[in-house]
């Protein structure tokens, strides 16, 4: 049957068939991230469009495709479309440079982007990301790497390839596109018309293209670390170094300057091996000079966020199947008090039921209570009997201690 109704272009609904799943890792990205000792964050949905649009970058793609509106009293409002500019502003707000100089934070959180809706790539999405403030030194960027590495092992996810490039200084990014600027001037008559328009808006943001025609001029433009200087070429060497010895296996990708503005010195991206075009599990970088451009003190920060139904769509990770206690069959109204009154204790005392409120008749209970995977059925009339259904052993039990000792017992 067709409901009246469907979702929203680019949105899904998560069923309760994966809900398991999409709990389970949670858990464990909550688990691995308090075992870094990062701390859990939460921000508003909506922010003031400003935030977007002044600190990743107004000609991204993230800024310009947000879903926006102006409220009543005229504030520009948008849903927020990436979390570390929420995540900086509350850093801020919350003075937490003050109280906790070594800052690290994470969340999870649904994203909102309104980009053409294709596999992977969805205007409603989740990321799981960490933030980590406070520290220049390169063993952040390593932990960082780190916290990201342990996630796609602990989510059995394979086959994917860690890209790092270090971009220098702001300075350096700025020269970088004058150089690729003037390197793709010279190179437009076989390039695609949307790298042609992003020549004057973005030239950094060639290097993304994924059109055919723009490949082999990629292939040629200056690198990035031809402009470095000796520390950012050491600091690049040392991360190098320690993701050897940690046996994280990464591949030096020159041109990797990732699309958001507030980037500088490390940055990087996981993806998987296959050919899909949303092939981007997870992103990140540092952000030294986004904190004091939207007003806090001067603070180094780096850090990175993964889709998390790309991670879902990659994950090997097997989940058992829901199962249940207690299956409670009881076909008499007159029973309802006593009825509930056992679930009531069953459910204190850690059991899972299924109360069949449809009063099916025992037959039909048992086939159902077999494909709920339960593991007694309980019929509650004038006596109470539990049966193990593996088993088919049955006792009749007199009250609800009778059944806790026949249950511990098993
Ligand atoms: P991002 O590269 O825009 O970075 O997004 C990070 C990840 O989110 C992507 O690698 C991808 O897996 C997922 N993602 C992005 N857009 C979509 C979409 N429309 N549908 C499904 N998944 C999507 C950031 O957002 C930065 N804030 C990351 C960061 C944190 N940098 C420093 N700290």
């Amino acid at each position: 049957m067709k409901s009246k109704y469907q979702k929203i272009k680019g949105t899904f609904d998560i069923l309760p068939a994966d809900t398991r799943l999409w709990k389970e890792m949670e858990n464990i990205l909550h688990n691995i991230s308090e075992q870094f000792s990062y701390e859990e964050i939460r921000t508003p949905a909506i922010e003031s469009i400003d935030l977007f649009k002044q600190n990743v970058g107004y000609e991204t793609d993230v800024s310009k495709e947000m879903f926006t509106w102006e409220d009543h009293s005229h504030q520009q409002i948008a849903l927020k479309p990436e979390m570390t500019a929420p995540v900086v502003r509350a850093y801020i707000e919350g003075g937490f440079f003050r109280s906790n100089p070594l800052c690290r934070l994470y969340y999870m959180d649904s994203l909102f982007r309104r980009e053409k809706p294709q596999k992977g790539r969805q205007r409603q999405f989740n990321q799981f990301g960490i933030e980590a403030f406070g520290s220049s030194n390169i063993e952040q960027d390593v932990e960082v790497i780190m916290v990201a590495a342990t996630c796609l092992k602990a989510l059995n996810i394979n086959d994917t390839t860690l890209h790092v490039n270090n971009i220098g200084s702001p300075e350096t990014r700025t020269q970088y596109e004058a150089l690729l600027k003037k390197y793709f001037a010279q190179n437009t008559r076989s390039m695609s018309s949307l790298s042609k328009k992003r020549l004057d808006t973005n030239p950094i943001r060639i290097l993304d293209s994924k059109e055919k025609e723009d490949q082999s001029i990629i292939k040629n433009a200056p690198i990035v670390k031809e402009l470095l200087n000796d520390s950012e070429k050491e600091d690049f060497n040392m991360l190098l170094s320690n993701l050897d010895a940690l046996n994280i296996k990464y591949e030096e990708s020159p041109y990797l300057v990732r699309g958001l503005d507030y980037y500088n010195g490390t940055t990087f991206e996981i993806t998987t091996l296959s050919n899909k075009s949303q092939n981007a599990l997870c992103g990140g970088g540092r952000y030294d000079f986004l904190v004091e451009k939207m007003g806090g003190p001067s603070t180094p920060a780096i850090g990175f966020a993964a889709g998390m139904e790309r991670m879902i769509i990659e994950s090997q990770y097997q989940v058992a199947k829901n199962s249940i206690d207690i299956y409670i069959s009881s076909n008499d109204l007159n029973h309802s008090r006593q009825c509930f009154s056992i679930m009531q204790n069953l459910i204190d005392n850690n059991y899972t039921v299924f109360f069949d409120t449809n009063k099916k008749n025992v037959k039909n209970q048992m086939k159902d209570a077999i494909k709920r995977s339960a593991s007694y059925l309980l019929i509650i009339d004038k006596n109470i009997t539990v049966k193990n259904i593996k088993s088919n052993d049955e006792i009749a039990v007199s009250d609800f201690h009778e059944l806790l000792n026949f249950l511990k017992n098993q």
